[in-house]
């Protein structure tokens, strides 16, 4: 109940999983270079949920694309992936910013997981995590 490690060693690049914890889909995620790109591209006045909304960091970071992926390994994204709205499972490389949509009511999140379009009102959480290894993360 209390932690998971989980083995990244197979992920690569552009390839996610799920893992469960807490019986809740947690969603990992090795971007590619365009959604890190894209991800710190965007204005932080555009973001619907300007907070992080991450577990590791203070309550009020801002959610830049650095305070929402794996501090020093930019290219992980570790999120719960359950939608802010009332909960569904969104899907991955999906909607119109590339990154998670939720077909329940067509809230749409980036390719850091922040609420962009639709009625979810929160960045998708960060869960506690830290890399115990190179490619093991272990999350709670
Ligand atoms: Fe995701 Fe409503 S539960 S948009």
């Amino acid at each position: 109940l209390a932690s998971i490690d989980v083995d990244v060693s197979q992920v690569a690049e552009g390839q996610s999983i799920t893992a469960k914890w807490r019986g809740k889909p947690i969603f990992i995620r090795q971007r590619t270079a365009q959604e890190i790109e894209e991800a710190k591209a965007v204005d932080l006045s555009d973001l619907k949920d300007p907070i992080a909304r991450n577990a590791n960091l203070p309550g009020d970071a801002p959610a830049t694309d650095e305070n929402r992926s794996a501090e020093g390994k930019e290219a992980w994204l570790i999120m719960v992936g359950v939608c802010t709205h009332l909960g569904c499972i969104p899907l991955g490389q999906a909607g119109p910013y590339d990154g998670y949509f939720c077909p329940c009511h067509g809230s749409s999140y980036d390719t850091a997981g922040r609420i962009r379009q639709g009625p979810a009102p929160e960045n998708m959480a960060i869960p506690p995590f830290a890399f115990t290894d190179d490619t093991t993360i272990r999350i709670g």
